[in-house]
């Protein structure tokens, strides 16, 4: 992970390959950038007239310079009313990006565009600082865990170092403050990548129980692991009949964070954790299955979202409950037609093997009710639908209480991972009878709304306190953002915390 550092120094005196300056969208060159300006014989003035740099939120310049730093990037972060944190999180997103493929080792960003913006403003001064460290230590993720180093290749580019520039003893520990935050929550996004991008062969359901285990202790928390055994007493026939058809034993992981009064009702958050999904005997086609490495992605969120309230200490109480199997046709496999009993007493026709994220969810979302919630939040790689509806900007929100959703679409747009709302209706619901069993894991042909029907198929199982069922298919993988990259994108550890901390 790139180091990010403060130091209070005049930015006209700083020696660095790049100074990194926060232009807002005006006119002409003022203030620091003047300054700068007059050192380069009006370079950074005759951009602006051409219009070749104008301040536009994400626009880059970058220029030569004979002055203390070898190189400027004008960075632009847009309007001055305009500017959130989210949008200075993507601009230095952008900036680090672009630093690092220019083979730029450390590189200094001036703050003190901030404090004009924030006059008057308590506390954002420290949260825009906070996004430069986030959305850099976000940009530079990369996943390299199975290249072998080449002693021949030239070394991958990496952007090592980060110095963030204040003016005053009192900034500078404002700074710091939000360098740490901001390293905690870079550190739980990363570990939440981390688990999705390794393979299924890595990441199994006993790793992710293991993992676990690991950071409860790290972070003191409390961590259980539930087997095979344990689950077949508490009747969960449900996540029991996913696991069946795999060599891999299921684990359903759950950890406690007790950050407020013990009699304070927690907030639970359950994940999926297919750790393969093959689609079972209704297999899947060959083409990119090998992404279905990616179905523990609401497990890897869960997880990254308890290792980073308990390391900010949150004042709050939350639960993590992960469903973790392998979904694989065997001999032993559940069939379409199958019926299984559901730990809630609830039965289930199996329709479709492949519709096995919500069968492990059942279970999950009735294990929640013995923490008698305050609300529950279920993260899952649901459907291939939602895909169709949002592609990679958003994920789908369905559920039962409008102000919970509200309060999560606040957080979305306060972090950038957006969530968008689906209805849940009586009629979806009653396309989830079974004529034989209870409930059916897949609708009739022509019902359509996929995303709805999962969430549909969930209602029964997740209590009459607030829920909500957050469908992470398309933004756990290949979310659209300038500090994403292809593939794994650690999507709703930020929405999470920023749910939790505004919902106190
Ligand atoms: N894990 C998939 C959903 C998925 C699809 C995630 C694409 C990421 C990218 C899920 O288990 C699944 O197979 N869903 C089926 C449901 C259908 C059988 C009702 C789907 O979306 O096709
Ligand atoms: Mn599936
Ligand atoms: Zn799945």
């Amino acid at each position: 992970m790139i180091k990010i550092n403060q130091k209070i120094d005049n930015p006209l005196n700083h020696k660095t390959e790049c100074l990194i300056l926060l232009c807002q969208e005006i006119k002409k060159p003022a203030g620091l950038v003047k300054e700068i300006d007059d050192q380069l014989q009006g370079a950074i003035s005759a951009a602006f007239e051409n219009k070749r740099f104008t301040g536009k939120p994400r626009q880059t310049l970058l220029l030569n310079s004979t002055g203390k730093a070898s190189n400027i990037l004008l960075l632009g972060i847009g309007k001055t009313e305009e500017v959130t944190a989210e949008k200075i999180c993507q601009a230095a997103a952008t900036a680090a990006k672009l630093l690092e493929k220019s083979k730029f080792k450390s590189v200094a960003v001036d703050l003190t565009t901030f404090e004009s913006i924030a006059k008057g403003k308590s506390g954002l001064y420290g949260e825009l600082a906070g996004a430069v460290a986030e959305g850099a230590g976000l940009a530079l993720y990369h996943f390299d865990h199975y290249k072998s180093i080449d002693e021949d290749d030239d070394p991958p580019d990496r952007l090592e170092k980060l110095t963030l520039l204040t003016s005053s003893k009192a900034r500078q520990t404002t700074v710091e403050k939000s360098i740490a935050r901001a390293e905690k929550i870079v550190d739980a996004v990363h570990t939440a990548r981390d688990l999705v991008s390794h393979p299924g062969n890595t990441v199994t359901p006993t790793y992710l129980a293991e993992h676990a285990k690991q950071m409860a202790r790290k972070n003191k928390i409390t961590c259980k692991v539930l087997g095979k055994k344990e689950m077949e007493k508490l009747g969960m026939g449900s996540l029991l009949g996913v696991a069946q058809g795999s060599d891999e034993p299921p684990a359903l992981i759950v950890l406690e964070y007790n950050g407020a009064a013990k009699k304070k009702a927690p907030t639970v958050i359950v994940g999926k954790g297919i750790t393969f999904d093959t689609g079972g005997i209704s297999l899947k086609p060959g083409g990119s299955m090998d992404e279905m490495k990616m179905d523990m992605s609401g497990a890897a969120t869960t997880l990254a979202t308890l290792q980073l309230v308990a390391s900010l200490k949150l004042k709050a109480n939350v639960i993590g409950i992960v469903a973790a199997a392998e979904n694989m046709p065997s001999g032993g496999a559940i069939k379409p037609g199958d019926i299984l009993k559901t730990m809630s007493g609830k039965t289930i026709e199996v329709l479709n093997t492949d519709a096995e994220g919500r069968l492990v969810l059942a279970d999950a979302l009735t294990y929640a009710q013995r923490f008698k919630p305050k609300e529950v939040i279920d993260l899952a790689t649901l459907t291939g639908a939602v895909i169709h509806a949002l592609g990679h900007q958003a994920a789908a929100v369905i559920g039962n209480n409008p102000a919970m959703i509200q309060k999560l679409i606040e957080a979305g747009e306060a972090t950038g991972e957006r969530v968008w709302q689906l209805p849940l209706w009586e009629e979806h619901e009653k396309a989830t009878k079974s004529s034989i069993a209870d409930l059916k894991n897949i609708a009739s042909p022509g019902v359509g709304a996929g995303t709805t029907m999962g969430a549909a198929f969930l209602k029964p199982f997740a209590g009459d306190q607030p829920w909500t069922h957050i469908d992470i298919a398309g933004t756990a993988w290949g979310f659209d953002r300038p500090y994403t990259d292809k593939g794994a994108s650690g999507y709703g550890v930020r929405l999470l915390l920023s749910y939790l901390e505004n919902s106190r």
